[in-house]
């Protein structure tokens, strides 16, 4: 997470956060979400926060620290996480993971079509990651008329997800799509401002379920996965909870299934043996 200037402006403002509040959110944000969050981010969550107390009518980071223990506190809890999780995306974000999809992994799937095909995208934030996807499912030509492949993308944000359900960009968050793959797969809409205005059709709405998941929980999903996409979520976690995380893919990924992690995530040594490394940050599940 990096304290943009703007954070740091702002933060010259506001109630400060003395070391046993940031110590309690630190220890709820890893205890609730996996977030682990150095001391050296206390100028961010003090600037990220400092909003919710105002807007809660609190005027120190100890009261608020109270009140998300409380019974009360659980809407604020949700609010807490969503403050702290870092949202950015963008359409075909690592464009390297979407070749390798329809170079290698679609023309492999293409064979068992006749069974249910389930990709995952997990941390989906805004959307534009499964909404990639599934343009890239059109685009390869590779869903015919019987073909029944489904996109579950899900994220702890609620927010996030209610923006990813709606599926509609302004033009600064479209970026990354092609004219042409934004004139095919998107329509403009009318907007309330003076940037343009993208919403999803439906051939790709009708592809992906946006569900709130928070990947520490029980996984209510019964089957297993052909794909998952778990790109730029686990830079946020300490070794231990990737270590959950990468024997709880292994066990949801069907047998030479794959998976795809953001640029600077590595499956950990002790996991090695169960994947097998395809390219950068592509990994595939051993069959046997
Ligand atoms: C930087 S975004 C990544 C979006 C997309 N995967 C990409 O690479 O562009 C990280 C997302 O992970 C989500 N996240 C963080 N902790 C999570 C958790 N415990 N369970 C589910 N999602 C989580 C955040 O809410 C955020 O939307």
């Amino acid at each position: 997470m990096n304290l943009s200037d703007q954070e740091s402006f702002n933060s010259l403002s506001g109630p400060s956060l003395d070391d046993q509040s940031f110590k309690r959110i630190s220890k709820f944000a890893y205890d609730a979400a996996g977030l682990s969050i150095a001391s050296s981010k206390a100028a961010m969550v003090r600037t990220r926060l400092a909003r919710r107390l105002r807007h809660l009518g609190l005027n120190s980071f100890g009261a608020y620290c109270d009140f998300i223990q409380s019974d009360d506190g659980g809407q604020e809890r949700i609010e807490l996480i969503s403050a702290l999780t870092t949202n950015v995306s963008h359409f075909y974000r690592e464009n390297h993971h979407f070749k390798l999809l329809t170079s290698q992994v679609l023309p492999d799937l293409a064979n068992q079509r006749n069974r249910p095909l389930r990709f995952w995208s997990a941390g989906c934030s805004n959307g534009q990651e499964p909404y990639s996807l599934a343009v890239s499912l059109y685009e390869s030509g590779f869903l015919n008329t019987n073909t029944d492949l489904k996109i579950l993308a899900s994220d702890i944000d609620p927010r996030v997800i209610d923006f990813a359900r709606k599926g509609e960009y302004p033009e600064r968050m479209i970026e990354g799509l092609s004219t042409e793959l934004r004139e095919r797969y998107f329509s403009e809409v009318p907007s309330n401002n003076s940037e343009r205005q993208w919403s999803a059709q439906e051939s790709l709405r009708k592809l992906i379920s946006f569900r709130r998941l928070n990947l520490l929980d029980t996984w209510p999903m019964q089957g297993q996965f052909d794909v998952i996409f778990c790109r730029n979520v686990v830079i946020y976690f300490d070794q231990k909870t990737q270590d959950t995380l990468w024997g709880k893919f292994s066990k949801i990924l069907r047998p030479g299934g794959w998976l795809f992690l953001g640029h600077s995530e590595r499956i950990s040594d002790g996991f090695q043996n169960q994947f097998e490394t395809l390219g950068d940050t592509a990994y595939r599940l051993r069959k046997s």
